[in-house]
């Protein structure tokens, strides 16, 4: 992903401000005066918020290991670093609003621009799908939207694999934006970035995201948290165990 320095010891996705407007929130009417660090330069053209709103959190380590798919990957918000197309690059189909974003990742997925919150796939065309720290960029009415076209296009006993962010509601009258710097592991490469959002209004930990995946459908198979991210493995339960039950 391409990426901007905000002055605060990391680095930050160049989507930084866009993303607000995804999430559905009001943008900073001005970014204010940044310090010299922080100016834009050529390569970034994105406004930035003022950083007295920005609470940077502890850099976080993520350990991606590989994972066996059959088949095609549907990665929704694969743009950026692309991280999943980059774990698995010839097999993942990587969506995203942004054709920018999706320009900006290594290549070797099949990319192409398109909502997750209405997706263009038939039903039950894909095993595996994945969302790496893509649902924090989303309102909550369309991070629900985007569970249920999730769940649609996987086949009965599809899997999705949710990476996200774990926040606390606001806390703090002036900081509205939150920052996590991570370093991705993968198996044979590290990536250093960050992610930023707003805060929610209600907490957003891992007991959030496991109820939204229940309402659209989905059976928690696996769970794995640490104080700012989480690690979800979802399963669309096959028409045998749903008859079951
Ligand atoms: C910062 S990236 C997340 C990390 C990315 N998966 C990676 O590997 O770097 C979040 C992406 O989600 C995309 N996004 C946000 N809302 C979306 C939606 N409704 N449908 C598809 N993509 C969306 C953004 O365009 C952005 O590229």
């Amino acid at each position: 992903m391409r990426t901007a320095r905000l002055g605060l010891g990391t680095t930050v996705p160049f989507l930084f401000l866009t993303l607000l407007l995804w999430a559905g929130q009001p943008t900073p009417a001005s970014p204010g005066t940044l310090p010299a660090d922080t100016q834009q330069t050529a390569r970034d053209d994105h406004p930035r918020p003022d950083p007295s709103r920005i609470h940077r959190f502890d850099r976080q380590e993520i350990r991606l290991e590989d994972f066996t798919a059959d088949g095609y990957v549907l990665d929704i918000g694969g743009g950026g670093e692309g991280v999943i197309g980059q774990l698995k690059p010839r097999q993942v189909v990587a969506i995203d609003l942004s054709a920018r974003e999706l320009l900006g990742a290594p290549a070797g997925p099949l990319k192409i621009v398109m909502d997750a919150t209405d997706l263009k796939f038939l039903d039950a065309t894909f095993q595996t799908a994945t969302s790496f720290f893509t649902l924090m960029y989303m309102s909550e009415p369309d991070q629900g939207r985007a569970l249920n076209e999730l769940h649609r296009v996987l086949v009965p006993g599809g899997r999705l694999l949710v990476w996200d962010l774990v926040l606390p509601a606001r806390f703090d009258p002036v900081k509205d934006i939150a920052v996590v710097p991570l370093t991705i592991h993968l198996p044979d490469r590290q990536i250093e970035t960050g992610y930023g959002t707003f805060f929610p209004k209600e907490p957003h930990g891992v007991g959030y995201f496991r109820d939204l995946a229940a309402r659209a459908g989905f059976e928690i198979v696996g769970e794995r948290a640490t104080d700012r991210t989480f690690f979800l493995e979802l399963r669309k339960p096959d028409a045998r165990t749903a008859v079951l039950k």
